[in-house]
């Protein structure tokens, strides 16, 4: 059993928590479902606030889980319909908290297995792995798709990111994958 409570949120540098706990952050665009993933992992239907309309998580949300792990829900991107100044705020946010994060051990990138890769997804796989931030790419949402549907997508992401590895699947619907993704968060933080 694990044990989650909401840490703060912070929507500046200034308010991350300051504890010092491994930390795993979880990016990608808007409604791909982070903040759903995030429960799954915990347990905890409603802790991350979640939305049909994206581009709600306007700051970065800090979990604490069992006093040994920080969890950070990033706010998603490439949401056209999201106002400029919160766009505008996206970026220094986000640059801040990956270039400068100590305690980051991990970032969680999720993509809708149905979807195509978009411009600022790659953009920011090549920001990370500029900054040489441990990455892991995740596919989401594969409760959507047969196997055979599912195994095809992996191939095709895969293949466009240029990633080697295979990609870990989950479901935060059905919770499929999520025992696996625990044991790379727990190898990776603790
Ligand atoms: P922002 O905070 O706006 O960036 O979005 P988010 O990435 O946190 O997405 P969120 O978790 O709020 O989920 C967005 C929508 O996708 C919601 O309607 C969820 O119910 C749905 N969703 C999330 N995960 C899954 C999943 O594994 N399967 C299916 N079918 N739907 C999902
Ligand atoms: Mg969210």
């Amino acid at each position: 059993m694990t044990q989650a409570v909401f840490a703060g949120t912070a929507a500046d540098p200034s308010q991350f928590p300051r504890e010092g706990l491994p930390e795993i952050a979880f990016a990608g665009r808007s409604n791909v479902g982070k903040s759903s993933l995030i429960n799954a992992l915990l347990n905890r239907r409603g802790l991350a606030r979640t939305s049909k309309a994206p581009g709600k998580t306007r700051a970065i949300q800090f979990f604490r889980v069992d006093s040994e792990l920080l969890f950070a829900d990033l706010p998603g991107y490439g949401f056209a319909r999201v106002a400029r100044s919160i766009r505008e705020d996206w970026g220094p946010l986000i640059e801040g908290y990956l270039t400068d994060r100590g305690p980051l051990k991990l970032l969680i990138l999720l993509l809708d297995i149905r979807r195509d890769v978009t411009p600022d997804d790659q953009a920011l796989l090549e920001w990370l792995a500029l900054m040489k931030n441990p990455t892991l790419v995740v596919l989401t949402k594969v409760d959507t798709l047969s196997r055979t549907q599912q195994l095809a997508r992996e191939r095709l992401i895969r293949s466009a990111i240029g990633w080697a590895d295979p990609l870990p699947m989950v479901s935060a619907r059905t919770g499929a994958g999520k025992n696996a993704l625990w044991g790379e968060i727990r190898r990776r933080a603790l």
